[in-house]
């Protein structure tokens, strides 16, 4: 992955490039549980322009940098902070950023921001969420921490919950599962099932899949149920969001439709979409999930950038 841009799943069509990935996450879980990380990335700067709010994402990335010795340079809210609020554009800011740093970390609420980006970048750029289109890191580290905690890919059964029109990191993580031996159960209110594009990606890898509109169609069957939040800023009426915010919201009563050896993941936040009382069960992933996004980070940023 020498100096590639990140930009989507979709680039990622060899398993053999996952694994080596997860791989390296995983000596990098090892090597920060001993307090012993190799400074690899010394020397080089990564920049976190961020035009969305964020906290795992950019936390996460800025950790990776720190720990692997590099240094950060960030704007957190670069749509108020920056230049951008003089009128600059982002392909202007990508080119002066990337004089600086070695690398570019962007979240940008445009679809195919980080695409745009990438066209005049002379560092490699990273999509850390372009809208509602995708946020392949997030999925990644989905994959990662599938890996970890089930021990596989192949075979798999997967529920997929929530606003999955909008949401980018079901959209990013749908392409990478394409390329596993999976079957999907694809959990919405009718208006924000996922769309035509990406059932026919489905479609093109034989991944067997079934839609439902409620909770009730959990069964033990799963091995993983991946919720994630109706996606507020993505909608252009604020009605039809408030109509939809509470449609699906996982409960203790849900926990027992799954079988013991289940999981349930979440990218976050949840805001409101699981229910507290369920972080006790130890099927509850999502905070290991987050946790597993800080050395899937490092794994990328150490792939990316040569030692
Ligand atoms: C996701 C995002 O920003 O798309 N958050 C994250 O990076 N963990 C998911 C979400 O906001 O729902």
């Amino acid at each position: 992955m020498n100096r590639q841009h990140v930009i989507t799943t979709a680039q990622f069509f060899d398993r053999a490039v996952l694994e080596r990935l997860f791989r390296l996450a995983s000596e990098m879980e090892r090597q920060v549980k001993a307090h012993r990380v190799e400074r690899r990335l010394q020397g080089y700067v990564m920049a976190a322009l961020f035009y969305e709010p964020s906290t795992r994402t950019r936390f996460s990335f800025e950790a990776a940098m720190h720990r692997l010795g590099g240094s950060v340079i960030s704007s957190e809210a670069a749509g108020q902070f920056s230049s951008a609020l003089k009128g600059e554009s982002l392909e202007d800011s990508i080119r002066v950023t990337g004089g600086y740093a070695d690398l570019i970390v962007l979240r940008h609420p445009e679809v195919g921001s980080a695409e745009r980006a990438a066209a005049v970048s002379s560092v490699p750029i990273i999509n850390a969420g372009d809208g509602g289109g995708e946020h392949p890191t997030q999925a990644l580290l989905d994959v990662f921490t599938i890996q970890q905690e089930l021990g596989r890919i192949d075979g798999l059964k997967l529920a997929l919950v929530g606003d999955l029109r909008h949401s980018r990191s079901m959209h990013s993580l749908l392409f990478l599962l394409g390329l596993y031996d999976i079957e999907l159960l694809l959990v919405a209110p009718k208006q924000l099932q996922l769309t035509e594009t990406y059932r026919r990606y489905l479609k093109a890898n034989k991944v067997r899949y079934s839609c439902a509109e409620s909770l009730e169609a959990l069964d033990k069957s799963l091995d993983i149920v991946y919720m994630n939040r109706i996606q507020k800023e993505r909608f252009d009426d604020p009605g039809e969001y408030e109509r939809l915010k509470d449609y699906l919201t996982f409960r203790l009563k849900n926990l027992d439709q799954l079988k013991p050896a289940a999981r349930v993941m979440d990218p976050l936040p949840r805001v409101g979409k699981i229910d507290l009382a369920v972080d006790q069960d130890p099927r509850a992933a999502y905070f290991r999930q987050a946790q597993n996004g800080l050395y899937l980070r490092m794994a990328l940023l150490a792939e990316i950038l040569p030692a």
